[in-house]
């Protein structure tokens, strides 16, 4: 049987991508190698958002061109945006490359590998779901929905538009069935997964539309789907109803990522956001009314080309007022071809990394207390595994996507009531509540 081994870099929609590469793989014969050495086929599922994540990924690579010096036979592919993004060239620069694939072209790989050409091969052009493909999940009670690809906003910084394309919604009728699927085979969380998950739905024939808030109610219908969760909306789209639908729908789980990008209406304008810093407010508002225990979080972008020093205090005054459960925050980093990279007032470094520190103060602060609200009560965890510092703890995931390590006694995929004793920025700790578990046997 040959052996491939596959390094996945980027957002959860590659996570995805690579449980169906790994799927497809599996149903061609391959079995998955412990190591690259091991491996016939090492395959990469890239990312190109910004310029760290090339520089990792070109670490590695270069790693596989060394292994294959030693064993020729060796085939080395290359998926995803990273793969997309520099299709004019990667045959040339990458000359030990033997197929390129971007991310709407995963079910290629099977034609190349099953074919006889052994010439270097690259396909880029849209031309599937790769939600369509057999999965290999790496949680049996957990699973990835893809329910559109692409993208058709036009962040002035964001690559993906011209990685992923134009969006494109799955059909409903499909994706109830795999989501039916799956919860048959024993999965209770599902994570919708889209570049701007709440524009799902405008592209499909009139017949055949659902809304986003339509598609959360029937996937909330779906017995045995105990927790819904989705990434990422766009301020922009986030309307009432699918507020409504965290307050309403008992699997949807009280989290929103909100990515906000900038607490400055001018920056964003620059950044072609489309919403102002009062517009992501009132959106915040409207979700604290109807879910008041919702956990936030979101993207920060600092130091967009022209970010002056008031700009950057606005976004510090967004985190304070709306108080995140948790951000990713990220320094800028122009990327190919976006409208971003050529404007002027390139921000310096050195500043660009004063601000991070700054924000970064701010949004654990804010993170830590938003975090005491958990403490004393009990909440839902579903078990995930071993705490990773503790082992003789459990870890697992509250409702609102907080990690909590706890004492206690159980197996991956259950869900118990733990109660929180302590709250950090980033995660809880707690004790099983073995009375409550008695009462629910
Ligand atoms: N530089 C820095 N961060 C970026 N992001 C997207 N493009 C860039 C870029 N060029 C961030 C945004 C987005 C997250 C996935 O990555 O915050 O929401
Ligand atoms: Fe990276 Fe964006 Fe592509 Fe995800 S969609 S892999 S974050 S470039």
């Amino acid at each position: 049987m040959p052996a491939y081994h596959l390094t996945t870099f980027g957002c959860q929609m590659n996570e995805h991508d690579s449980e169906r590469m790994k799927g497809m793989l599996e149903s061609l014969g391959y079995r998955e190698a412990t190591s690259r050495d091991q491996a016939d086929l090492i395959l990469f599922n890239t990312c190109s958002i910004r310029e760290k994540a090339d520089d990792r990924f070109i670490a590695h690579l270069q790693e596989a061109r060394a292994l294959k010096r030693r064993s020729p036979d060796t085939v080395i592919g290359v998926g995803g945006c990273w793969a997309q993004s520099v299709k004019h060239e990667v045959f040339t620069r990458f000359p030990y490359v033997d197929v390129a694939f971007g991310p709407g072209q995963v079910h290629k790989l099977a034609e190349f590998l099953t074919s006889d050409s052994l010439t270097a091969q690259g396909y880029f052009a849209f031309e599937g779901f790769t939600g369509d493909l057999p999965a290999k999940r790496a949680r049996e009670f957990q699973a990835w929905v893809q329910i559109s690809v692409g993208c058709n906003m036009s962040c002035s910084y964001c690559i993906v538009p011209s990685t992923r394309g134009r969006e494109v919604s799955r059909d409903p009728a499909v994706l109830i069935a795999e989501i039916e699927a799956l919860a048959a085979d024993g999965v209770s969380e599902v994570t919708l997964l889209g570049q701007n998950v709440n524009s799902y739905g405008r592209d499909l024939a009139p017949e055949r539309r659902l809304s986003f808030s339509e598609l959360l109610t029937a996937v909330d219908h779906v017995s045995g789907i105990e927790r819904i969760r989705y990434t990422s909306p766009h301020p922009k789209d986030m309307r009432e109803d699918v507020i409504l639908a965290h307050a309403e729908l008992s699997a949807v789980c009280e989290h929103i990522h909100l990515p906000l990008q900038s607490g400055s209406s001018a920056v964003l304008k620059r950044m072609r956001r489309t919403y102002t810093r009062e517009r992501y407010l009132d959106r915040v508002a409207l979700i604290r009314e109807h879910v008041p225990d919702c956990a936030l979080t979101t993207d920060i972008i600092v130091g967009f080309p022209g970010e002056t020093d008031a700009d950057f205090r606005e976004t510090l005054e967004v985190v304070e007022e709306v108080g995140y459960d948790g951000a990713f925050t990220f320094i800028y980093s122009p990327r190919r071809e976006t409208e971003a990279a050529a404007m002027g007032e390139q921000v310096p470094h050195e500043v660009k990394v004063a601000r991070m520190e700054q924000l970064v103060e701010v949004v654990q602060r804010r993170a830590q207390e938003r975090a005491q609200r958990f403490v004393g009560r009990t909440l839902e965890v579903l078990i995930e595994g071993h705490s990773r510092t503790d082992p003789s703890r459990l870890r697992g995931r509250s409702r609102h996507n907080k990690v909590v390590n706890f004492d206690g006694l159980g197996s991956p995929g259950e869900t118990v009531p733990v109660t929180i004793t302590g709250a950090s920025s980033q995660t809880l700790t707690g004790q099983m509540s073995l009375v409550a578990r008695a009462g629910r046997s």
